[in-house]
């Protein structure tokens, strides 16, 4: 039996579902059930009639599986895929500045941490983040982990005064402005898109910044046939998959991200087989953090 074949049924036997989220494999994003970006990933986790869920992606989705699912068996296919920036913020610094400030708002970018939720007002997704906010009645923003994703809110709600913390993702943040730059020589007629976790540099000199989905999206309805890619490069497979009509650049050195790539068909099969790596979440932070979470999904709905 090929391991495509292992995984349906064990997924049958285990009543089992599959999220992946853009940025793993193609070959793991080809047997996923459900394939999106953060927010697309978050809500369809709420209400999904499966009692198990295969998190294809880093650690925080399938903590914030698990803590909007309490009931449901979260695995993860390998519970080392971390992401970088979800600890790039503190507690004691966000104490600090909840003394500082009378009216403030901690907006959490979902990649973090369930301690940095608890401690937090309300979670955004890249896809969200702007509606979220602008929706919020505080006028002091306290935005974490990102620094490029809260300039870029920033800038798109001038009415409220940020207060930014310096968290990043290394894999957007490591990349270059000249590659661009030399992409869009080597491509005149492409259009840019770029994901709001790039620096702000990048951000100046794109047509278009929204989330994976929203780059996907943009690319699918955009007239132009050519387009510079500014995010993870596993993105490309749904890109080339839903346009082969259109050709899809990324620059000279491609951003990986290594944990998105520790997923394999053969730890999901692992995992489906054995039930190894199981999310835990202590009671008492799920109900903390879970609280974010919900107010997110209902803002942004
Ligand atoms: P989105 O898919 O929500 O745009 O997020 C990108 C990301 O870095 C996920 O880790
Ligand atoms: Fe985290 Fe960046 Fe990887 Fe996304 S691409 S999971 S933000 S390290």
């Amino acid at each position: 039996m090929d391991i495509i074949e292992k995984i349906k049924k064990l997924k049958e036997k285990k009543n089992a579902v599959i999220l992946a989220h853009y940025y793993v494999e193609p070959k793991v994003q080809e047997i996923a059930d459900y394939i999106g970006d953060s927010f697309y990933l978050s809500k369809i986790a709420v209400g999904l009639q499966e009692q198990t869920i295969v998190f294809c992606g880093v650690s925080f989705m399938g903590e914030s599986a698990k803590i909007l699912n309490p009931q449901k068996t979260v695995l993860m296919p390998d519970m080392s895929a971390d992401c970088a920036m979800a600890h790039m913020a503190d507690v004691e610094t966000i104490r600090k500045m909840r003394d500082t400030y009378e009216d403030l708002a901690v907006v959490c970018y979902i990649n973090s941490t369930a301690e940095l939720k608890q401690h937090s007002d309300v979670c955004v997704t890249s896809a969200n983040a702007v509606k979220i906010v602008k929706a919020l009645p505080n006028k002091n923003i306290f935005f974490i982990p990102d620094k490029n994703l809260a300039h870029y809110v920033a800038e798109q709600v001038p009415e409220k005064h940020f207060v930014f913390n310096k968290g990043f993702c290394p894999v957007h943040e490591n990349m270059c402005l000249e590659e661009v730059l030399k992409a869009k020589e080597e491509h005149p007629e492409a259009e840019v898109l770029t994901h709001p976790e790039c620096p702000e540099a990048i951000c100046k000199i794109s047509d278009y910044i929204g989330s994976t989905s929203g780059i996907i999206r943009y690319a699918g309805t955009s007239e132009k046939k050519e387009f510079i890619i500014c995010t993870e490069s596993g993105v490309r497979f749904q890109l080339e998959k839903e346009n082969p009509d259109k050709k899809f650049y990324f620059t000279k050195t491609e951003p990986v991200c290594r944990d998105m790539k520790l997923v394999t068909l053969e730890k999901i099969a692992h995992v489906l087989e054995t039930g190894e790596n199981e999310v835990h979440v202590t009671e008492e932070l799920r109900i903390e953090s879970e609280k974010a979470l919900s107010k997110m999904l209902e803002l942004a709905k």
